[in-house]
């Protein structure tokens, strides 16, 4: 079946409906604020109802707004959306995608500009950090944002962190949960995993090209809803208010938070990333193990440098920095 775009006119209506704050509106009166004939209301109506709005109708009284969906459709992530540039090109929306980040990295290596978004509803081959996949079905948030920063590939785990920094201060604030973050990034609560980013770089000579900043956050899942080998792990914002959040809000939170930590980044460098980073450190002070390099080596998580480097306390070796790796509590 042929998927209903729903395009600028369509959009347009919308906007009308949304304006009467579900008060009935006349097919007349739409169709004269609109310019356009009332079967052509008719069928603008019925775009929107089959992206999933409830939209009453009557003879009598008209159409009148009854529902949006919780789907993050390229319209609605942008109406109300505070910020200058991410999220205001392209968004791509995908009811189902093999993953997000593939396809961003084709748009980006095709030229897309910064900003540019990837959405899925879900993924069918989600990636994760390390070669392993990223369980990506309906309920989550899953994003690809192109950015186009001017650094050297170096630096380039430093914006993983500012996403993950960025990403939490979204969620705490809007869910109240206490998430916390794990070097590099993975976000946490109560120690399970409620959601993960993946950056992927083009490069060109020694100057990034494109960075792709993949997300996965687990939002309406519920406990059951993981595979058993991943039940023990994970969490979503579900299993851990008991509540169903409307996913619009959040990612317009973490579109609005990157911004301004990338726009800080840009003025500031990484300082103020770092500190922010260490208030929400899961693992300053405990004992891990770190695996980098096909090499496990155990000790006290101390810090992360000033270059986002994970710095350890070793048992055998003394301190020691890492670029990359894999930590698990000991
Ligand atoms: C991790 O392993 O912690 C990173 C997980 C990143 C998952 C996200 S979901 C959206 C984007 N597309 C992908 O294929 N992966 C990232």
């Amino acid at each position: 079946m042929k998927r209903p775009v729903a395009g600028n006119r369509t959009e347009q209506l919308l906007g009308c409906l949304k304006r009467g704050q579900g008060r009935w509106l006349s097919g007349e009166s739409l169709s004269r604020e609109m310019q356009m004939s009332r079967t052509a209301v008719w069928k603008h109506v019925g775009a929107l109802k089959s992206e999933g709005y409830l939209i009453a109708s009557s003879p009598r009284k008209g159409y009148r707004l009854q529902e949006i969906p919780d789907r993050l459709l390229p319209w609605e992530v942008r109406d109300g959306l505070q910020t200058g540039r991410i999220g205001r090109g392209e968004i791509r929306h995908f009811p189902r995608l093999a993953s997000t980040n593939l396809e961003a990295k084709a748009l980006a290596a095709a030229g897309a500009p910064e900003g540019t978004l990837v959405i899925a509803e879900e993924q069918t081959a989600g990636r994760g950090r390390r070669g392993r996949s990223w369980f990506s079905p309906p309920g989550g948030i899953y994003l690809s944002l192109i950015v186009r920063p001017d650094i050297r590939p170096e630096e380039a785990p430093r914006f993983a962190l500012l996403t993950a920094t960025a990403v939490a201060a979204a969620l705490r604030e809007a869910t109240l949960l206490e998430v916390r973050i794990k070097w590099p990034n993975d976000l946490l609560v109560q120690g399970g995993k409620l959601g993960g980013i993946l950056t992927e770089i083009g490069m060109e000579m020694d100057r990034v090209e494109y960075m792709v900043v993949g997300l996965g956050v687990n939002v309406n899942l519920e406990r059951k809803d993981f595979p058993p080998d991943l039940r023990p792990l994970a969490t979503s914002i579900r299993a851990e208010t008991g509540r169903i959040f409307s996913r619009l809000p959040l990612l317009r939170g973490i579109l609005e938070e990157f911004e301004g930590a990338y726009d800080e980044y840009r003025r500031e460098g990484f300082a103020p990333v770092r500190r922010r980073w260490q208030n929400f450190a899961e693992m300053t002070g405990r004992r891990v193990t770190v695996r980098s390099l096909g090499e496990t080596f155990t000790g006290e998580a101390l810090d992360i440098d000033a270059d986002g480097f994970l710095v350890l306390r070793e048992e055998h070796r003394g301190t020691m920095r890492f670029f990359s790796g894999d930590v698990s509590y000991v």
